[in-house]
């Protein structure tokens, strides 16, 4: 659905992912963006240290740099914190999908900070909506409200806000 979503974005557009891990989801989006064209662009924003993870800490860096290999010309990464990137970040996104931090205030402090970067009419999408039930407040308190269209799966929540 990821790569649904973002073939329906235009040529040019700027696809951003918080949470990157291993890179399966962007390389949906890279492959979404390749097909595109028009040099569609996908920010990829990690530490890539695992980060909140069941697992525990550990550098995942070099698994996402191999798997994400193909579309070097296509995937920019960021690494940081996620409010951190934000603050830095001076491109109007399209976009946005967001997958990092699980928790209600990990979850709302990226909602805060990187709304703002999406365009009017912009798509936010937001993974394991149906399990997080921190994921699920936000969703509820920040985007919904905002909201012009409104798509779910289990586990995925879209919309197009205003
Ligand atoms: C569930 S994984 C992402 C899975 C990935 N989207 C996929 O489908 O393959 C969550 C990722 O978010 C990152 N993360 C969590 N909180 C973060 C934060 N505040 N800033 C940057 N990265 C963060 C973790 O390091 C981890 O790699």
């Amino acid at each position: 659905m990821l790569y649904r979503l973002a073939l329906k974005q235009l040529p040019g557009s700027v696809l951003l992912e918080i949470g990157s891990y291993l890179g399966s989801s962007s390389c949906f989006l890279a492959a979404a963006a390749s097909e595109i064209r028009g040099g569609t662009k996908v920010h990829c924003v990690d530490t890539w240290k695992n980060e909140g993870m069941t697992e525990g800490q550990r550098d995942t860096w070099s698994e996402f740099q191999t798997n994400t290999l193909r579309y070097l010309t296509i995937i920019v990464p960021h690494r940081g914190h996620s409010v951190k990137i934000a603050g830095n970040f001076n491109e109007k996104i399209d976009l946005l999908f967001i997958d990092g931090d699980h928790s209600y205030d990990g979850c709302r402090i990226d909602v805060e900070n990187w709304l703002p970067h999406l365009k009017p009419g912009g798509l936010v999408i937001m993974h394991d909506y149906e399990w997080a039930l921190g994921v699920q407040k936000v969703v509820h308190e920040f985007i919904a409200p905002r909201a012009i269209t409104v798509g779910t799966l289990p586990n995925l929540y879209w919309a197009w806000i205003k």
